[in-house]
């Protein structure tokens, strides 16, 4: 099976593990990437049995109508039941490193306010110790020497994301060379730094389940 045919069997099966909850009125999270694109594409095709979603970018916004399923302002939904999203890496307590495509702060705030995160990968996201991917960080646009150089105090190598600029009007600095050990610690570290609006380790609020995409099938981890 190729990365692209894991993806779409983990989109297919966060469906099926979702439809059974849908209820006519349900509105359901949604998160960004190619991994969650499968997983809309699939969704399309219960679009009558549920009201519609929230995005976590406008790239999905935009994929969700095309679709024909609304799209709900996040201020205009009482709560979420689920929030389905990928991820760039994930451990075994299903914290995540996420942002690979510049949403995180969004996807932050909808995995937030959703009772149960179910986060979607291909089996090459499934790590022992987060960081080998390079941990994105959203930064006001004037804090970006000063954000970078707390980061380089904190161990890592930050490196600007030349030509992005995220649904917020923000820039991105991806931290390089760090092995996260303490994935909470460090995203409260992270956080606290002056003109940081988000940073891409999703551990204080981590998946609830883990949806992997593996050439034996899809396996379930879910949060203990
Ligand atoms: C976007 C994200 C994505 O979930 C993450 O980058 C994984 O993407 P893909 O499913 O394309 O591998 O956090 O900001």
């Amino acid at each position: 099976m190729t990365q692209d045919e894991l993806k779409k069997a983990v989109g297919q099966a966060a469906v099926d593990e979702l439809l059974p909850h849908l209820e006519r009125n349900s509105i359901i999270g949604v998160g960004t990437g190619s991994t969650a694109n499968c997983f809309i594409d699939a969704l399309a095709a219960h679009r009558h049995d549920f009201e519609g979603a929230v995005a976590s970018s406008e790239a999905t916004a935009q994929r969700l109508r095309q679709h024909g399923i609304e799209v709900f302002d996040l201020n205009h939904v009482a709560g979420l039941d689920y929030y389905i999203d990928g991820a760039d890496e994930a451990n075994h307590h299903l914290e995540l490193i996420k942002g690979g495509g510049a949403a995180l702060t969004r996807e932050k705030i909808v995995a937030a306010v959703a009772r149960t995160f179910i986060c979607i990968a291909d089996e090459s996201k499934l790590v022992n110790t987060l960081g080998e991917f390079p941990l994105p960080v959203e930064v006001i646009p004037m804090a970006r020497s000063h954000v970078a150089r707390q980061i380089v105090r904190l161990g890592g190598d930050p490196v600007y994301r030349e030509g992005c600029v995220t649904d917020n009007g923000n820039v991105i600095l991806d931290i390089h060379n760090m092995q996260i050990t303490d994935p909470r610690g460090l995203e409260a570290e992270l956080n606290a730094i002056v003109g940081v609006v988000c940073n891409g380790l999703f551990a204080a609020r981590p998946a609830d389940l883990l949806l992997l995409g593996t050439r034996d099938g899809v396996r379930r981890l879910a949060r203990s």
